[in-house]
């Protein structure tokens, strides 16, 4: 693992945009891993930006997102689907046919993950994959658990992250219960992961994810294992680690 210290959210989201745009202009037909919640956002709009300037050219990328709310349609304002096109598809020239994801508004869960998990699988999975990290380590949905998951499957949202998102929905109770995610297997498959952490209620998963013993009970402990993994971290988020 490589670890990038930087000095806040927006330094964070610099230094990740400058990642995948250099991934973008090196190989202009890469896959691409996206992720959704509070983190990446700034870096999709240092994207855009440069996109703007016209530094980067999405035309020939395609991309395949971690994850979906079970039970959203794809135009409900808080399904990952509206998300994408709202903060970065719709703003950047990207083929909105290249873009993937999981499809919440199937609500026959196996055979959406199954659907998912082909598309990933045909795609010869990811060049790069963009992650956030949850409180308590999650990656994607892969909640803390007695056993790394495998492929595409449909979980069943721990409280603290029901809580955690509820931020984002106007009552609690209108949080969805489940979510299709990409499993941590596929998320490993990964030719090269780019994961970011902001904030101090960050600091004990990121600490667990780069020092701590690799466990599924923190699914991003087993990033240590990724033969190419970079993590952009702020200086909050690194504040319980060893300094370098
Ligand atoms: C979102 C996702 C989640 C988030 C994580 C952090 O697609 O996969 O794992 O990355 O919950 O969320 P934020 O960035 O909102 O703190």
């Amino acid at each position: 693992m490589k670890i990038v210290s930087v000095r806040d959210y927006d330094d964070m989201s610099r230094k990740a945009a400058n990642i995948i745009s250099a991934q973008v202009i090196l190989e202009p037909a890469c896959t691409l891993g996206l992720a959704t919640g509070t983190t990446p956002i700034g870096c999709y709009k240092q994207l855009i930006k440069w996109y703007e300037k016209g530094d980067v050219d999405f035309a020939e990328v395609s991309t395949y997102n971690l994850d979906e709310y079970r039970g959203l349609t794809h135009s409900d304002p808080q399904s990952y689907h509206y998300f994408m096109r709202d903060v970065f598809f719709d703003h950047i020239n990207i083929d909105l046919a290249r873009t993937h994801v999981p499809d919440g508004s199937n609500p026959d869960a196996e055979a959406a993950c199954a659907e998912y998990d082909r598309i990933v699988r045909e795609a010869g999975y990811v060049d790069l994959q963009l992650l956030g990290i949850g409180r308590n380590g999650h990656i994607g949905f892969n909640e803390p658990d007695e056993v790394f998951s495998k492929g595409t499957h449909c979980v069943d949202l721990t409280p603290s992250t029901i809580e955690a998102n509820s931020r984002l929905f106007e009552r609690a109770e209108d949080v969805p219960r489940q979510a299709y995610t990409m499993g941590v297997q596929t998320i490993m498959q990964a030719r090269r992961i780019l994961i970011l952490a902001s904030g101090s209620d960050k600091a004990q998963a990121v600490h667990d994810m780069c020092y701590g013993p690799v466990t599924p009970n923190v699914p991003a402990s087993i990033l240590q294992l990724h033969t190419n993994c970079i993590v952009v971290a702020d200086e909050a988020a690194l504040e319980l680690c060893p300094k370098a």
